[in-house]
């Protein structure tokens, strides 16, 4: 019974060493990484894709759907002359902060206004809402970022699963972040 079990350990042990030396044998120093040229010419063929961040002004961009329930959305518009943001220069506020917004609607009506969860303390226990943003929500582009049009290098293959239209294109994270915490109890 031994034996046989050895022999077994043994025989898997042999096979996952050859596709090892296998999968090895296949790639060469030259062609190592993502891209498709020779790691040796550094030449005119090897280009990384441009970025190209999309120029719409505010107000005429469209939105982009949410890569998942409650993803950060991304910058549909031109962000030029935004970035970065500084303590003296956050010109995100001027438009989304929901003080601001309402009015700014008149003239964009797409506007999102900046989500309830940005305006709580999320390191206290209940949660305290707070009258202005909250601090750790003042570097916009920390988490939201604009998109460029570049074609992936490896296809995603994720897909989503949202619950239900209304997640596509907007947030409900102060509505449900709570779910399941008094089973905690
Ligand atoms: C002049 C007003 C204005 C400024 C300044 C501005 N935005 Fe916007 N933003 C808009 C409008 C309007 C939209 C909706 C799309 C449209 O109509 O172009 C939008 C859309 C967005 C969205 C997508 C929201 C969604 O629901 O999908 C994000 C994220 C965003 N902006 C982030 C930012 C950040 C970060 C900054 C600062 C770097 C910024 N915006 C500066 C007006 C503005
Ligand atoms: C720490 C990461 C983070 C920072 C910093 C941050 N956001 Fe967000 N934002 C998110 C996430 C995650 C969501 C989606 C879930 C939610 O509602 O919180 C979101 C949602 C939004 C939405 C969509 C609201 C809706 O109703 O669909 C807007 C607009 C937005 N943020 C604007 C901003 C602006 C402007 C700033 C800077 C003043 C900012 N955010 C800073 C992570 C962040």
């Amino acid at each position: 019974m031994m034996k046989k079990s050895l022999i077994i350990t043994c025989a898997l042990f042999a096979l996952i060493s050859i596709g090892y030396a296998e999968t090895k044998s296949n790639e060469t120093e030259k062609e190592l990484g993502l891209r498709k040229t020779d790691l040796y010419s550094e030449g005119n063929e090897t280009v990384g894709d441009q970025t190209k961040y999309g120029k719409d002004a505010t107000g005429t961009s469209t939105k982009i759907e949410r890569a998942f329930t409650n993803a950060p959305p991304m910058i549909p518009h031109d962000v030029e002359g935004m970035l970065p943001i500084t303590i003296k220069n956050n010109q995100c506020l001027s438009c989304h902060d929901k003080a601001n917004a309402e009015g700014m609607k008149a003239g964009m009506p797409n506007l999102t206004a900046i989500p309830a969860s940005h305006y709580k303390d999320l390191r206290s226990a209940d949660q305290k809402d707070l009258p202005t943003l909250a601090g750790a929500r003042f570097n916009c582009s920390q988490c939201h970022a604009p998109q460029s049009e570049t074609k992936p290098l490896v296809k995603n293959e994720f897909t989503p699963d949202f619950q239900s239209d209304a997640e596509k294109k907007g947030s409900n994270l102060a509505e449900t972040i709570n779910i399941g915490k008094d089973t905690l109890k």
